[in-house]
């Protein structure tokens, strides 16, 4: 493979904006979470795909000015969005389970009776590899659409070798978005295992070394009816020493033990959270595992929204993300998260920028390259067509995004 190919360089100019997370720190906690720096108006110079300069557009065009120039029309530059929790890689939808829910039916309970994550499983083991490239492709493009420019994406709807290396490389791409692998081998025991602790031999055995090459992360579905804080152990010991960052969904319907877990093994994030009391809040608090609230899966599932402002007051490393999934929170859109974060959640739109951007990137182990509009960062930038930074929270399903950069290039998106 030879080098990567330069990405462009030009000046993004007649910005009426540039809005930032304040500071050059990641993770960001406490007051730090919630400071934005606006540049007003602004000028970027971009050069190879990396941001080389914000400022003032007559600073930016003294030492940029020889540089193709792009006329923003007053529009508000912010970063590139970062989804640090997806789940892209799946055949089919849950349009007649949705239904369902909607109707009063239980998402546990129809999980625990074959249907739900093992309905999903089946679409996708149906799907061929390039049916799978196609859907995983088709749903990142939605999510860039919504100006996320860096996802991550999980596999677990395979759950068998094949399917869920294919799910892998379905995630990996390449795409016109970054994107990071995560293996979610523990998502939910498959309909071929008598036992959870028998499929665990099996991933552990047959799939985790060949996902290990493939993936990033490594993450488990810990709550009654799928795995247990035991199995949960079991699973991220084991990809922790094949190299893989430990995640896991926790405490979404009950406080199963994903937190001292994670405390106690130095994984990177706990997802979900729904459930955490104030014990969980102080703990999570006090550690370097982030807490990633998904307020869309709480919101489908009729659940109470994540403690959001204990953790934020108490110091907790905060990053939002969509869950996108077909079953409790299909939804590719960070900006209905952050307004949601800014009406359910009790966070400021300052907050749900960083928790977006810089802790979400913190998150995927990226915070040196992306999250922030400062020299050295991806030339990742959403542009508004707004008066002001705040209406991409404000302005209900991201109604506002005008144009998406990921490394410098326009991408083409159907909004
Ligand atoms: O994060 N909680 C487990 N996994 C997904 C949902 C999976 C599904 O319903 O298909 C989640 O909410
Ligand atoms: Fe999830």
């Amino acid at each position: 493979m030879g080098a990567p190919e330069p990405g462009p360089s030009l000046v993004l100019t007649g910005l009426r904006a540039a809005a930032s997370p304040a500071g050059t720190d990641a993770p960001l906690r406490g007051s730090d979470l919630g400071r934005v720096d606006v540049q007003e108006p602004a000028a970027i110079a971009v050069v190879d795909g990396r941001i080389a300069a914000v400022g003032a557009p007559e600073d930016v065009l003294r030492d940029h000015g020889g540089l193709e120039q792009v006329d923003c029309r007053g529009a508000v530059a912010i970063p590139g969005l970062v989804d640090c929790h997806t789940h892209p890689a799946f055949g089919g939808d849950r349009a007649a389970e949705f239904d369902l829910r909607a109707q009063g039916a239980d998402y546990e309970r129809i999980h625990a009776s074959g249907g739900g994550i093992r309905s999903t499983v089946a679409a996708t083991r149906g799907l061929a590899a390039a049916g799978l490239d196609e859907a995983t492709a088709e749903h990142l493009g939605w999510m860039a659409a919504n100006g996320t420019t860096t996802a991550e994406g999980k596999s677990g709807y395979g759950l068998d070798r094949d399917t869920e290396l294919a799910s892998l490389a379905a995630v990996a791409g390449p795409h016109p978005i970054a994107t990071v692998p995560t293996y979610l081998g523990a998502h939910s025991v498959p309909p071929e295992f008598g036992s959870a602790d028998e499929y665990l031999d099996f991933v552990l055995a047959e799939v985790l070394p060949d996902a290990a090459a493939r993936a990033e992360h490594a993450d488990v579905f810990l709550e009654r009816g799928a795995f247990s804080a035991e199995q949960a152990d079991r699973y991220l010991r084991a990809a922790m020493e094949q190299g893989l960052v430990a995640r896991l969904h926790g405490d979404q319907f009950t406080e199963s033990g994903a937190i001292p877990l994670a405390v106690e093994l130095g994984a990177r994030s706990v997802d979900h959270l729904e459930a955490t009391g104030p014990a969980g809040v102080a703990a999570i608090a006090a550690s370097e595992v982030a807490a990633v609230l998904l307020p869309v899966a709480a919101l489908y599932l009729r659940r109470t929204q994540p403690p959001a402002r204990a953790l934020l007051d108490a110091g907790a490393v905060v990053a939002l993300a969509t869950d996108f999934n077909p079953g409790s929170a299909f939804c590719d859109s960070l900006p209905v998260v952050m307004t949601l974060a800014c009406t359910a959640l009790g966070m400021t739109p300052g907050e749900a920028l960083a928790a977006c951007t810089v802790n979400a990137a913190w998150v995927l182990g990226r915070a040196a390259g992306i999250g922030r509009l400062a020299p050295g960062f991806d030339a990742d930038i959403v542009l508004l067509d707004a008066p002001d930074w705040r209406h991409v929270a404000y302005h209900l399903a991201g109604r506002d995004i005008a144009a998406v950069y990921a490394r410098g290039d326009r991408l083409a998106v159907r909004r």
